[in-house]
């Protein structure tokens, strides 16, 4: 970008070039409209999309939509493709982006449609970590739901844990943790950060194989990010990726030797600067202004020292479990 450029140069900000779907315009026509899904006749409110039409009947096949959320506008982003829906007109489209055109036709049960509906659920499963027996999520996983629903028994294309790809766990802030080992990237916490917070803390970063959750703020944690602590992106979250500190481990089936860190290997833990209820912006703020440290940032551990005392933490994780005799969980 040029030095010189300056706010006045900046072209206003418009609806038109808002950020986000969640200040996108309604997906579907402004009128009322009645589509056929399966058969059944349903008439949808204005703005509709197929999905809202599919699930506001019982199809015969399950329609995922793993990255439309439908409280707050959040989405769609049509990434995940796991909603894929056969229409008379247009052929085979994602249900969840494709507006609901008076008279149109849906098939949920087409047999390109249900194969394509589960290749897609198989790709995603593939860039995922399967641990659901130390997932903070397990029971309450939308992936999982959609797995169980297709009754999917084994993904065509494998899991993550068939690979040695594991990113460590992101623990460093005191209320939301990041595993992006079980990121399916949909989005929406990204939108709910920066459309419904405002706060501009989450981006999504990279491209390929290596696209992942990030900070706008070039961060490399979450406890050195600009996040308010809202949770808002927990909230939306489908899996186990970005879960409330606390009950991160909360429907987790205690096996012995085997927990939610060490499952994955390692975790990048908190400097110890972050406890309290305090954001880091506003911290850094008072840091500033402490004379007791000069104005400079407190020392604060590496990734590659955090990562190598987690091992050490998963160690002694495990040794707790050693001689337990099926008695009181330690
Ligand atoms: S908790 Fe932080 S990252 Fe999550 S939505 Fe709120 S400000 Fe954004
Ligand atoms: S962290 Fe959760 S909400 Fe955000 S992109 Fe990944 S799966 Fe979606
Ligand atoms: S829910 Fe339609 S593409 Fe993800």
């Amino acid at each position: 970008m040029s030095s010189d450029h300056t706010h006045d140069e900046a072209p206003p900000l418009t609806e038109e070039i808002a950020p986000g779907t969640a200040a996108d315009p309604a997906v579907g026509g402004p009128d009322r409209a009645t589509v056929t899904v399966d058969g059944t006749s349903v008439t949808v409110e204005p703005g509709a999309t197929l999905l809202d039409a599919v699930e506001a009947v019982e199809t015969d096949d399950y329609v995922p939509a793993l990255c439309s959320y439908d409280r707050q506008e959040i989405g769609p982003r049509s990434e995940c493709r796991t909603c894929m829906v056969e229409t008379d007109a247009d052929g085979i489209v994602p249900a969840c982006s494709h507006p609901a055109e008076d008279g149109a036709t849906v098939s949920t049960d087409a047999e390109a449609a249900a194969e394509a509906r589960d290749v897609n659920l198989d790709l995603v499963l593939s860039n995922h970590n399967l641990r659901c027996t130390t997932c903070g999520k397990n029971g309450r996983c939308e992936l999982q739901d959609a797995a169980i629903e297709q009754e999917v028994e084994e993904p065509r294309y494998g899991v993550l844990d068939d690979r040695d790809e594991y990113e460590p766990i992101d623990d460093t802030s005191s209320f939301i943790q990041i595993d992006r080992n079980k990121c399916i990237l949909c989005n929406r916490c990204v939108e709910a950060c920066n459309d419904v917070q405002v706060e501009g803390v989450l981006r999504m970063e990279g491209s390929g194989q290596d696209t992942r959750i990030g900070f706008q703020s070039d961060a490399e944690t979450m406890e050195d990010s600009t996040c308010v602590s809202c949770g808002h992106c927990a909230t939306v979250c489908p899996t186990g990726s970005l879960v409330e500190n606390g009950i991160e481990d909360a429907t987790t089936i205690p096996l012995p030797g085997f927990t939610q860190k060490n499952s994955i290997g390692k975790a990048i833990e908190s400097s110890g600067k972050s406890k309290g209820p305090m954001t880091p912006k506003k911290r850094a703020t008072e840091h500033e202004s402490d004379p007791a440290t000069n104005g400079s940032a407190p020392n604060t551990p590496t990734i590659a020292d955090r990562a190598s005392d987690d091992e050490s933490n998963a160690e002694d994780a495990t040794d707790d479990w050693a001689g337990f005799d099926g008695g009181e969980w330690p």
